[in-house]
Order: C-alpha cells, then sequence, then structure tokens
C-alpha cells in the first residue's frame, strides 16, 4: 500500500491562543487514530508558531511532522524580515515552495523559487513544490510535488479526482518516484475520492485544516 502524505496547511491564521486550542482538539481527535501506518501527517503553521507546534508534538509525543510555509531565497546575512533555511530546519523538516498565493502576491519567480529549493535541499528540508499544472518549472532535486490548480484553492471547487490522477500521471513521467499531492478545497467529504486515485499520494489542506476536528476527519478518512 502506498505512503500517503496528509499536509495541513495553515496560511496567515491563528495567534497563540487559538493555536494553543487548535493543539488540543488535534491530540484530543487524534486519539483514535493510528499514526504509525501508512500515513504521514505534516503541519505547516505560521512562522510564529512553529516553536509552540514543535514542543507541544514532543511533549504528546505526537507522530507529526512540521513544515514552514516560507523560506529565504537568501542564506544568513542582512535581510531584515527573512527567516533562512538553516533557521526554519531547527523546527521544520518539511517546506512548502512556489504555493500560487506566493508566486501572486509576493511575484515569486522560477529563478527564486530555484533558489529556495536549492538552500532548502542544502540544509536537510525537503521541500513540497506547488505546482499550478503539469508544465510548471519543477526544480532539480524536488522529490514531492503539490498539484494545486489556482480555480480550487479556497473555493469549494475542487479538480476532479479523475484529473487530478491524470495530472499527477503527467508529472510522475517528468519526475519518476516523486510523491504527487492534490490541493484545493480538500475536505473530509471528498479526501478520499483524491486519494484513492493511483498517481495521487497524498493531500495539501487549507482551509479545511482550520478546524483540527476537521482536519483529523480528512487524516481517517484519506
Ligand atoms: P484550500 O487551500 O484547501 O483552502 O483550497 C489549499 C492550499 O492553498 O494549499
Amino acid at each position: 500500500m502506498k505512503k500517503l502524505l496528509i499536509v495541513a496547511n495553515l496560511k496567515c491564521y491563528k495567534t497563540e491562543i487559538e493555536a494553543k486550542e487548535w493543539l488540543e482538539n488535534l491530540k484530543t481527535e487524534l486519539e483514535t487514530v493510528d499514526l504509525t501506518g501508512e500515513k504521514e501527517v505534516i503541519v505547516c503553521p505560521p512562522f510564529t508558531l512553529l516553536s509552540l507546534f514543535k514542543t507541544f508534538f514532543v511533549e504528546n509525543n505526537l507522530n507529526i511532522k512540521l513544515g514552514g510555509q516560507n523560506v529565504s531565497q537568501f542564506g544568513e546575512g542582512a535581510f531584515t524580515g527573512e527567516v533562512n533555511a538553516k533557521q526554519l530546519k531547527e523546527f521544520a523538516d518539511f517546506v512548502l515552495i512556489g504555493h500560487s498565493e506566493r508566486r501572486t502576491n509576493f511575484n515569486e519567480t522560477n529563478e527564486i523559487l530555484l533558489q529556495k529549493t536549492k538552500l532548502s535541499i542544502d540544509n536537510s528540508l525537503t521541500p513540497i513544490f506547488c505546482i499550478q499544472d503539469s508544465t510548471t518549472n519543477i526544480p532539480e532535486g524536488v522529490t514531492i510535488l503539490a498539484y494545486e490548480p489556482v480555480f480550487a484553492i479556497g473555493s469549494g471547487n475542487p479538480d476532479t479526482p479523475e484529473n487530478a490522477n491524470d495530472v499527477a500521471k503527467e508529472l510522475l513521467e517528468r519526475k519518476t518516484g516523486a510523491n504527487i499531492l492534490y490541493g484545493g478545497s480538500v475536505s473530509s467529504q471528498n479526501v478520499n475520492s483524491f486519494t484513492s486515485k493511483d498517481n495521487v499520494s497524498g493531500v495539501l489542506v487549507g482551509g479545511a485544516s482550520l478546524e483540527a476536528k476537521e482536519f483529523v476527519q480528512i487524516v481517517k478518512n484519506a
């Protein structure tokens, strides 16, 4: 059986108090879920909450990995406001790169994404590289891709599982052995229609991850 990756992207949501409540709810809901098996859960909170999440997962013995939502295209230096890959690696094992919200709102070009990917890999962070269609540029060394069509993000209008599977197949032809995730309006209701497809090895969940109960239901149903 294939291993499934279930990734939560909390985007620019949650204060510390809200995050503590989310974590407590997550813990309660996870009591009946076996995370040692074929499902790997990765949570990508905002930078400000990484330390809190890391401590909580360790103290509560929760087998959940952490990811950053972004990383600097530069290493350490005089880059005010940036968080570099070495700093992120102190908390996380994964990092989202190339999300369409960053490409659009922060003008991240292929060249910038290439630098971010390279620095991440050099610092032992695994990029979860987001692409919008099967023609998107993919940097060397990427092993996890998330196919996220722009129309499906935050719209409640997911791609069809058949199309997601076809795109994943095309991507696998370009990147043999990669894990291809689907993202865009994934919910507990539709997750299995994606994860049951041959070429899809997980999901990237935005809005539906903001409620811990719904996110755990997605993990259960995947
Ligand atoms: P969504 O977001 O699940 O809210 O559509 C997915 C994403 O942007 O990663």
